[in-house]
């Protein structure tokens, strides 16, 4: 099964979403049923590396990033099967490209799966790192919860 994350600039929450998800289900040795890749709406830091603070709160965790940027296409809709926005303005975005409408019931938010509560994970970028904090913490949570789903459907 493929995983996609997307956020906007593919530098902080979605590398994180992605490094954390990977971390997860190598921890419980469910890798091989999972392939996982993260990118961003817009094309703002393409080729890039993520930001450095989403590097540091991800090590502070013991969680690695290894990541490249790359911007959403159409294609994705079609080669991934769930893909999960990191916020509102990020699933318009995605289905503003999903063309065909099959493909639309992929595309779910991040916080759907947060027990803790709906909403959107904030935009850090222009934050400090406390809100890098915080993004780690939602997605974290977040991620168990829908790796316990994904695992009912394997
Ligand atoms: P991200 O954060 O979508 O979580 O990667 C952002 C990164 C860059 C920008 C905005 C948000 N930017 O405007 O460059």
């Amino acid at each position: 099964m493929k995983i996609l994350f997307v956020c906007l600039g593919n530098i902080c929450r979605s590398p994180l979403a992605e490094a954390i998800f990977n971390h997860k289900i190598k921890v419980q040795k469910l890798d091989h049923f999972f392939e996982s890749d993260s990118c961003g709406t817009g094309n703002y830091h393409l080729g890039g590396p993520a930001d450095s603070r989403t590097t540091s709160i991800a090590l502070k965790n013991k969680v690695d990033i290894n990541h490249v940027v790359r911007q959403l296409s159409e294609d994705d809709l079609i080669d991934y099967d769930q893909i999960i926005a990191m916020d509102q303005s990020n699933y318009s975005n995605i289905l503003r490209i999903a063309s065909a409408k099959e493909n639309r019931h992929k595309v779910r938010l991040m916080r759907d799966y947060d027990p803790q509560g709906k909403g959107d994970v904030p935009d850090p970028y222009y934050g400090t790192e406390k809100d890098f904090r915080e993004v780690f913490e939602i997605l974290d949570r977040s991620i168990d919860q829908f790796i316990a789903e994904l695992k009912t459907k394997i």
